[in-house]
Order: structure tokens, then sequence, then C-alpha cells
């Protein structure tokens, strides 16, 4: 029997599979199924910015309808905001404590956001429900052209956020910085317990028998897994922080991959998908099978430990090794 424990935002996980933010840690149910198979904690589905805002303005304009319910007058309208907003949350506050109540690893909440301003006090409520930590999903997107405060805005929601709340907080980003390396270096240095590298946007493609953009693939595949391989392999030795790998992981090769590159613990969701849950327990099966034949007892005996060749200079580390690979090649 291997030990498979690893530490991750100060949660001592039983293994380093996560289920990722999805659909499938949207339901208790779901979520028992998940640690039944071997998941070490569950990351719920997040709560987007956006829905609960737009949810608030519809049900404001159905109350202004209401001549009963909404007079007109300003601390009404604040009332009926507040009132509707709180029912509507509750749902996740609710999926929190049920969660909580019927699993025994890490419940993670995760907040899909865009901004710092009016959401960041729903946080402590997530604390107050008994989340063991939050995740932050830091959606903001390249292709906003609005937006100059890009970088900027990551470090405002995350100093608000840790103004709010007690509980481990990790962010979820994006692989779209100007400066990558950089930019993940002063995040890890912002008080958050973890950066998980990387979330996904929507990806488009186009139909070419209609002639018009279609949606692209909701799936990851095995060849979205170098770019976070080498991102985490970059950057654990150089973070203040855990680094959680998410995107492209879909078998225990992967798994073990994050670990040697220096990742605390993986984020799953697609393979679950593809696979079903019964892939968790397979994933660990060859993690141990691994652990088995290269005479490791612990994970720790092995994190990090090709991550050791990226560790002076990235750049030209990399930059040797295409000429090396490339020049090859005739
Ligand atoms: C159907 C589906 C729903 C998802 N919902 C969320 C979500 O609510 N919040 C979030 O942070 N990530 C969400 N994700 C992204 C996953 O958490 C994960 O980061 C991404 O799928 C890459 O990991 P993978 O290669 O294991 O799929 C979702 C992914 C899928 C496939």
């Amino acid at each position: 029997m291997k030990d498979l424990t690893t530490k991750y935002i100060g949660l001592t996980l039983a293994n380093p599979v996560i289920a990722a933010s999805s659909g499938l840690t949207a339901s208790v149910e779901s979520i028992q199924t998940l640690e039944k198979n071997g998941a070490a904690a569950v990351v719920l589905k997040s709560i987007f910015e956006e829905e609960i805002l737009l949810e608030v303005n519809q049900q404001l304009e159905e109350a202004k309808k209401n001549p009963i319910i909404y007079s007109g007058l300003s601390e009404t309208l604040d009332y009926i905001d507040l009132h509707i907003r709180e029912d509507s949350l509750n749902d996740y506050l609710n999926l929190i404590r049920d969660a909580k109540n019927a699993v025994s690893i890490p419940v993670i909440a995760s907040i899909n956001c865009v901004s710092f301003e009016d959401w960041t006090y729903f946080t402590k409520k997530i604390e107050e429900a008994d989340a063991d930590a939050l995740e932050l999903n830091l959606f903001m997107n390249p292709a906003d052209f609005q937006n100059k405060e890009f970088e900027k805005t990551y470090f405002r929601i995350i100093e608000k956020v840790l103004a709010t709340v007690e509980i481990p907080v990790a962010i979820k980003i994006s692989k779209y910085f100007t400066r990558m390396g950089l930019s993940v270096k002063a995040l890890s240095e912002s008080g958050v317990s973890g950066i998980v590298m990387f979330n996904r946007f929507y990806t488009p493609d186009i139909d070419l028998d209609t002639i018009s953009l279609s949606n692209g693939k909701l799936f990851t595949t095995a060849e979205d897994l170098p770019e976070t391989l080498r991102w985490i392999a970059i950057m654990s030795n150089k973070v203040n922080c855990d680094l959680a790998a998410s995107t492209g992981i879909h078998s225990g090769d992967d798994v073990i991959k994050m670990l040697l590159a220096g990742a605390s613990a993986t984020q799953v969701a697609s393979t679950l998908y593809k696979n079903g849950p019964g892939q968790i327990t397979r994933i660990l099966n060859r993690v141990e099978k691994w652990m088995d034949e290269k005479g490791f007892d612990s994970i720790d005996q092995f994190r990090g430990k090709v991550s050791g060749e990226y560790s002076d200079n990235p750049a030209s580390f990399e930059r040797m090794q295409f000429m090396k690979h490339f020049s090859e090649i005739r």
C-alpha cells in the first residue's frame, strides 16, 4: 500500500486527484459517487457572477410590475434586491452544507468571476456554510477590449476576497498573460494558498456548411496536456503557493507527470465525462503501480523531481532544447 497523500492549500488529501469544477460536482449524489470512486476532494460547480446579477435584475423587473411589492422607493428596491439575491444564492450554500454532511472529503466552493464589484460579500457566506476552501475562477478573457486593467483586476479581486474570508483561497487562471512567468509568480505572492493552472474558455469552431461560428470541443484531449505540464514544471520552483494542474489530464500517467513537474494536486473533469467516475480508481491504480515499479513509497519522494531541469533559466533551457531538437530534423 503506497502513501498517496498530498498537501494542497492547507488541506491533507488522501491522494492527488481532485474532481474539478463541472456539472459532475453540482449535486450531492454525484459528489458521493466521486468520493466512492476515490476523488480526494471536489471543487463544486461554479456559481457565476453574471448569473447572480442577471437573476437579480430579471426578478427586480418583475417585481417592479407589481405595485404592491414595489413602491418605487429606493429602500424597497434595496430590500427586494437583497432578499432576492439571498434567496437565489441559498441553493449554492445548501449544496455546500449538504455535500459537507454527505461526504468526508474536502469540499471546495467555486466562484467564476470577472470583476471585484458586488459579489465578494458572498464569500463570507460560503465560509459560514462550512466550505473547506474557495476556488476563484478568474475568468478575465483576453478578448475583452474594454477592460484595460486586465491584470490589476486579478489582484483587486484577490485582495477583496482575502480580506473577507479565512478559509484557504485558490485561484484558477487562464494561460493568457503578457508575461506568464512573472504574472504567476506575482499572483503566488498575493496571499492565495494555491493556483490552478489552467481554466478553459469557450472554444469556437467554424461550420463550413452554414459558414458560421459553431461550438468547439467541450472536453479536452491528451493533446491539451503539454502546455499545462510545461507551466507546472516552469513555475513549481518559483511560486510561493501550491500549484494544482488542470486541463488535459486524462490518465494515471498524466497525473504522475504533473507530480514529477511539481504539482501538489491535479484536477480532472473531461476524463470523468468520457470514462465515468471509475476513471479516478483506474488513475490511482496506475499511480500506485508506477510507484511500485520505481520504488517510491510516497508522493513526496518524487514530487518535483523533473522540474529541477527548469530551475535556473527556463527560457534559455527551452531555447537550448529547441535548438537541439529541431536542428536534427531535415
Ligand atoms: C461540462 C463542464 C463544465 C465545467 N464547469 C466549470 C465550472 O463551473 N467552473 C470551473 O471553474 N470550471 C468548469 N469547467 C472546467 C473544468 O473544471 C476544467 O478546468 C477543464 O475542463 C479542464 O480540465 P479537463 O482537461 O480535466 O477537462 C467545466 C468543464 C466541463 C467539461
